[in-house]
């Protein structure tokens, strides 16, 4: 076994959120973009890498680090073999045995998928529209979604909405939260699905949170707190939070690597994404223990390796390894859909899925009510003042 270095990865030509102009990322996408078959056997077109290279990397590094006793600084060890088979189960699932034919009809349902535009997400909603859901889709460029909504209107016959939301921005929060609740009066699902990973490491929101923490955790944190009131109106209602089986690979929280400041700038970008993976899947939980008894159920999801646009900053050699093992978005927005339709969800609140639509084991600390309840109030105070 080969020990692996990932800090050598490339970060060059992106777009996160204004880091560096989005010509540059497009430009760049015609070398890397290719026809690929996945391992459901459908080919399909890959605008850039998964996670599921670099996430193997992961691991087969973790293991070695166990394998020669060198220092894991958790207080939570993954036990060498046991993390091992779950990375495996994780991106290899068996055969799913739920299905979106199952999916209800969900006329008069109300749903936001934040990042719907693209990926998992865009499979989400094409799923959800075509069994009748009003379906708004919040995300941060306006054309991407149009097109989006487009090619979904074209698939199903149903139209899905837009509400501008630039997850970056708590003010940009704030601002979509207000336009929902001018248009609406209850959300039964929200799926707080879009992301970020691994930008260049300079990367930050407009407050001056790390990106992938800013974006992915306070930002959808703050949606949720904004519409709990629709989602409590609803009588019965779905929060469901996209994580990573990489949240699982983490040490837990490093408190001083969530703003800007030189303990975040020794990070490595993709330690930085699981520590944000980490952080969903306690918010999902807080949520769960908070409003459990107000008719919400929350849950957070790890879609599988699903070939999408979040590694648009790896470079193409990447994607040529990784592409063979990763699924089609469709697959990836199958155990979303569960969570967020099915009648066996409706018992599973707090809880973790994993691929295909399978209750899955979370980090023990993730799942900690103590970890929870100090993220919360951070996450408290952090937004209580946002204009
Ligand atoms: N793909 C995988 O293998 C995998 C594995 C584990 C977990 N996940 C999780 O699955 C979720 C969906 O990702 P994906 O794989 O479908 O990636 P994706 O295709 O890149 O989709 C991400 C979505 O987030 C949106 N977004 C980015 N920045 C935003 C911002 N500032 N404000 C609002 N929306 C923003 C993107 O919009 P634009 O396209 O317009 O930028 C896009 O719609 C993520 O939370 C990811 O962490 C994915």
């Amino acid at each position: 076994m080969r020990s692996v270095k990932i800090s050598g990865i490339s970060t060059r030509g992106c777009d996160y959120n204004g880091v560096k102009p989005l010509r540059s990322m497009e430009s760049k996408t015609p070398a890397t973009a290719h026809s690929i078959r996945s391992l459901d056997g459908t080919r399909q077109h890959h605008g850039n890498i998964t996670e599921a290279f670099l996430q193997g990397k992961r691991t087969e590094h973790l293991f070695i680090k166990h394998r020669l006793n060198s220092t894991l600084t958790t207080s939570h060890p993954i036990p060498t073999m046991g993390a091992v088979l779950s990375f495996y189960d994780a991106c290899w699932p068996p055969k799913a045995k739920w299905s979106v034919e199952k999916i209800p009809d969900l006329s008069g349902k109300i749903v936001i998928v934040t990042g719907g535009n693209s990926g998992i997400g865009k499979e989400t909603v094409k799923a959800l529209l075509a069994k009748n859901a009003k379906v708004y889709i919040a995300s941060h460029n306006r054309a991407r979604v149009e097109a989006a909504m487009r090619e979904l209107e074209q698939a199903t016959g149903n139209k899905a909405l837009f509400i501008e939301l630039n997850l970056s921005s708590l003010s940009s929060v704030k601002a979509a939260a207000e336009a929902f609740q001018r248009l609406e009066t209850k959300l039964d699902i929200l799926i707080n699905n879009a992301g970020v990973m691994s930008p260049p490491i300079e990367s930050i929101t407009a407050e001056g949170y790390d990106l992938q923490f800013g974006l992915n955790v306070v930002g959808h944190y703050y949606f949720t707190r904004l519409l709990t009131p629709q989602l409590i109106a609803a009588g019965s209602a779905r929060i469901v939070t996209l994580t990573s089986h990489g949240h699982s690979l983490t040490d837990g929280i490093k408190w001083e690597t969530l703003k800007d400041g030189p303990a975040r700038q020794k990070e490595k970008p993709f330690d930085l994404y699981n520590q944000s993976k980490f952080g969903n899947v306690v918010v999902a939980c807080e949520f769960a223990r908070r409003y459990g008894d107000k008719g919400i159920i929350s849950t957070s999801v790890h879609p599988g390796l699903i070939v999408t646009n979040l590694g648009r900053t790896m470079s193409p050699a990447f994607v040529k390894f990784a592409h063979y093992l990763s699924y089609s978005a469709t697959k990836g927005a199958l155990t979303s859909l569960y969570a967020a339709t099915s009648q066996e969800a409706l018992n599973a609140n707090g809880k973790y899925f994993t691929p295909w639509a399978r209750i899955g084991k979370a980090h023990p600390a993730a799942l900690d009510a103590e970890v929870g309840a100090k993220l919360w109030a951070w996450l408290e105070e952090e937004t209580k003042n946002v204009q």
